[in-house]
């Protein structure tokens, strides 16, 4: 047995089978396999490789910074390449004058958004507002506080280690969402309004919400108005709106924000990760609207919340940047054509074999297969030349797909191989 082979079983990580292949190179969406073939990465890496691997613009940004100075906290050297990151990115997405902080996941990310809610409103309001409304279908990370939070029946902690907290609002979507006579639709929302009313507006800081659903559930896609709705119910309550955008911004479902698929539902707060560092650094960004951040600002309130030592790491700045040199050089006219072919192609494959349902926008679909049939279609595809990404729990406990999610410099060529393999795999388990 080799030395590999037999430490595998250190890791502690989940229950999902690792690959059988190994990588030793990559170039842009495709894993270089030490059999001498390749393979094609159509889950982008845990959705985060967005712009491919081993970009150069990413590598230069990086050289550049490392021999300029390689590490230097706030309180260190000036945050010029910080502040750089995020003009640049504000702007990328549609909010330029948003105040901005970093962290060094999509966890923390969401942890500071919700000290800053609490902040904001507490010292806005003089009052309570501790609680963060989540979903019954949602995914906001890995730490205590986030896991308690959120509705992935899946990861739920006991009862006993749960801070008496958990999922607030039915998730807007037809297998967990039964309506006798109708299919979802925006008043939806308004369940969010009556459990807010249940509990006490002035108890309630903030509802934090995937605009477009990630992993849990597999790329639900909310009713047109829903989200605007939300936003209505907030604003009549003075609550605010997170968006938890680590999974779909950074235009993983064709546009730089999954919320600018619809009108009037711009949030209080926007959470960024997977797609800015693209899976080339580690990081989690927090912008704020103007209108809130001035109450961050203000003499009575809180101390910001501390933003770790790593979080202001120049190599870290510097990553991003190049995804952002990467991002802006694309040809989003033909960008979007290829997620709307992409879109197409998949749905045509909806009830081929196992396949049960398809949704999803851009470059982010959910594939929901018969229960039993998702390993074996991975397989197949896998043999096929693609792998995806899993998920399972959507609703029914027994419920299970993956998400097709390529990088975003997929070319035409890339997009018509992945979905040639993926009608293979499903016509040979069928
Ligand atoms: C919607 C959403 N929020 C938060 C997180 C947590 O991000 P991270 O894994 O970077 O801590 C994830 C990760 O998958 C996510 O999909």
């Amino acid at each position: 047995m080799d030395s590999y082979a037999r430490n595998r079983g250190r890791l502690l990580t989940s229950s999902r089978p690792l690959p059988d292949f190994e990588v030793v190179g990559t170039q842009g969406p495709w894993l270089h396999l030490a059999s001498g073939t390749r393979i094609f990465d159509g889950s982008s890496g845990l959705l985060c490789t967005n712009v491919g691997q081993s970009s150069p613009k990413v590598h230069a940004r990086l050289e550049k910074q490392f021999f300029r100075y390689s590490f230097g906290g706030a309180a260190v050297v000036q945050p010029h390449i910080q502040t750089e990151l995020m003009e640049r990115l504000c702007r990328a997405v549609g909010r330029p004058d948003d105040c901005v902080a970093l962290t060094t996941c999509g966890t923390l990310g969401v942890e500071v958004a919700v000290g800053l809610a609490r902040n904001i409103t507490r010292v806005r309001d003089g009052k309570l507002r501790g609680d963060i409304l989540t979903s019954t279908l949602s995914y906001h990370g890995m730490s205590a506080l986030t896991l308690a939070l959120a509705g992935n029946h899946a990861r739920r902690p006991r009862p006993e280690d749960n801070f008496d907290l958990g999922p607030g609002y039915p998730a807007p979507y037809p297998p967990t969402h039964a309506h006798e006579d109708r299919n979802c639709d925006a008043s939806c929302a308004n369940e969010i309004g009556q459990e807010i009313d249940r509990r006490g507006a002035e108890n309630v800081a903030a509802v934090l919400i995937e605009p477009i659903n990630g992993t849990t559930g597999g790329a639900f896609v909310p009713p047109d108005g829903y989200l605007r709705r939300v936003s209505e119910i907030c604003q009549e309550r003075d609550v605010l709106v997170i968006h938890d955008e680590v999974l779909t911004g950074m235009w993983r479902t064709g546009t730089p924000l999954a919320s600018h698929h619809w009108d009037g539902c711009e949030p209080d707060i926007v959470i960024l990760s997977k797609g800015l560092g693209a899976g080339y650094t580690s990081v989690g960004a927090v912008l704020v609207s103007p209108e809130m951040a001035r109450w961050i600002r203000h003499e009575n309130a809180d101390q910001l919340p501390a933003m770790g030592t790593m979080a202001t790491h120049p190599l870290m700045a510097a990553a991003c940047l190049g995804v952002l040199d990467e991002l802006e050089e694309m040809d989003f006219a033909a960008f979007t054509a290829r997620g709307k072919r992409l879109g197409e192609a998949l749905t045509s494959l909806n009830g081929v074999g196992p396949v049960q349902d398809i949704r999803g926008r851009g470059f982010l679909y959910g594939v929901e297969v018969a229960p039993g049939q998702l390993w074996p279609v991975m397989k197949a595809a896998e043999e096929r030349g693609v792998f995806f990404y899993p998920f399972t729990g959507a609703g029914h406990p027994k419920s299970e797909g993956f998400v097709v999610a390529p990088p975003l410099i997929s070319t035409d060529e890339d997009v018509e191989f992945l979905t040639t393999a993926l009608s293979g795999a499903l016509d040979a388990v069928n």
